[in-house]
């Protein structure tokens, strides 16, 4: 029987997965796409994947039952607890965040060796790897490339920093002392940055309070309190940036790619400059700072600015948006549209 070649996304349900669902099925000749999630997809999502197999990616049963079904040709391995939840209950982010990507790659790695043909596996890394000692260094750092300061302070960076090295190895080094070794997962990993989405908010991150603020004034809340100081600084990303990163680290040839894991930039701004953009459109909504201890001291471990280089050089990365078109071309029209019509409905 010819097995249906499919494109997996795990985690489908999340912000990532809204965005590169979108804009996978917009393409020409779009891929069948097999979407994993807890939960079931967003309605206005539904119709644009082939199948929607709600379940859970420490369910190896589940996943044994996908392999049989269908010949998995890439994966976006999108599922993971977030960093600020993660410290709520550590040891369980360790198995989803964890466990979860060995499954997977356990998985790809099996589909590769039965197929001859190296699975893709693109796995969503974070920011939160990083963990700058203190402030003082991470004001002088200036933008960090890809090797240094990796002493994550969160359940969520550790798990993500490790998971990277999981990746390497199942490409590189799995099954080592074999007589022949089958053929490597094609890992490929981006680091995002603080994502910004116009349609959808993060639950449970620590990067939250950028997108908190902008969907609270949009939705003409009148206060909104960020849980951060006015000088907080990171980077951040618009979602269609961190979609365009990932189809494009999918697609380049593997013989382009100098590493496993790349940096992306676009626009690092305070939380105090996020709010004056957020309070230029929406001047009825009063945005004030009330730092929380514990989340403030994971923003400061993470640098302000990271350094993409090598993702320009070795797959021709550019971001499309900086944050003042960020702002005015992407996220206030879209937000706009989008509560404007939910309250039409
Ligand atoms: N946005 C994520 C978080 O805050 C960082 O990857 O957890």
């Amino acid at each position: 029987m010819i097995r249906q070649r499919v494109v997996l996304i795990t985690g489908a349900n999340g912000e990532v997965g809204h965005g590169l669902i979108e804009k996978l099925a917009a393409e020409p000749d779009p891929p069948f796409i097999v979407a994993l999630d807890l939960n079931e997809l967003a309605h206005d999502l539904r119709p644009l994947v082939n199948r929607m197999v709600i379940g859970d990616i420490l369910d190896t049963k589940l996943l044994e039952t996908l392999t049989t079904e269908y010949e998995i040709d890439t994966i976006y391995h999108l599922a993971a607890l977030l960093s600020t939840s993660s410290e709520f209950n550590p040891e369980t982010a360790h198995r989803v965040n964890v466990q979860g990507t060995v499954n997977l790659l356990k998985l790809s790695a099996e589909q590769s060796a039965s197929r001859g043909v190296p699975v893709r596996f693109l796995y969503a890394s974070s920011i939160a790897v990083y963990g700058m000692p203190d402030i003082a260094t991470k004001q002088a750092a200036g933008p960090v490339d890809e090797d240094r300061f990796l002493n994550p302070i969160t359940m969520y960076g550790c798990n993500k920093l490790y998971c990277e090295h999981l990746g390497r190895y199942y490409a590189a080094h799995y099954q080592q002392l074999a007589a022949t070794r089958a053929v490597g997962v094609d890992f490929r990993c981006v680091r995002f940055p603080g994502l910004i989405s116009a349609v959808t908010v993060p639950t449970g991150g620590t990067s939250d309070y950028a997108p908190e603020m902008l969907h609270a004034a949009a939705q003409g809340k009148k206060s909104y309190a960020a849980f951060v100081r006015e000088d907080t600084t990171i980077p951040f990303m618009a979602m269609p940036d961190g979609i365009k990163a990932l189809l494009l680290l999918a697609r380049v040839p593997r013989e382009n790619l100098t590493r496993f894991v790349y940096n992306i930039a676009s626009f690092s701004r305070s939380a105090l400059q996020l709010a004056a953009m957020v309070q230029d459109a929406f001047p009825d909504t009063a945005i004030t700072f009330k730092p929380s201890d514990a989340r403030q001291g994971i923003v400061d471990s993470w640098p302000a600015d990271i350094n993409d280089s090598a993702a320009r050089k070795d797959w021709g990365w550019v971001p499309d948006f900086d944050a003042e078109r960020a702002f005015n071309e992407y996220l206030l029209p879209t937000i706009k549209g989008r509560y404007a019509s939910a309250d039409s409905d």
